[in-house]
């Protein structure tokens, strides 16, 4: 995924708005991303995401999604389908 790619579509959250709220605020909790732009408050489907972004920062890692955006928008139709994920929840 590309910086410039939506994380939470619900929202139209880019990565590189993520990273950079990680940064700034270095929040304690990956539940506090909600504060940027409403992440993660909509169909929940890239709250695993987030937690793992949150994750990579806390481990002093570039927060980063593997794939592409198509991928990950189709994910979501998917799981907005069918209420399931294709990988585990703990992602
Ligand atoms: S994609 Fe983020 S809440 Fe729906």
């Amino acid at each position: 995924m590309k910086p410039q790619d939506d994380v939470c579509l619900c929202f139209h959250v880019p990565l590189v708005k993520v990273r950079t709220y990680l940064a700034r605020e270095n929040p304690p909790v990956a539940s506090l991303i909600s504060e940027c732009l409403g992440a993660g408050t909509g169909c929940g489907w890239c709250v695993p995401y987030l937690k793992e972004l949150h994750n990579q920062h806390q481990s002093g890692q570039l927060p980063t999604i593997e794939g592409s955006a198509a991928d990950y928008a189709e994910g979501r139709l998917k799981f907005n389908k069918s209420g399931t994920r294709d990988k585990p929840e703990s992602q």
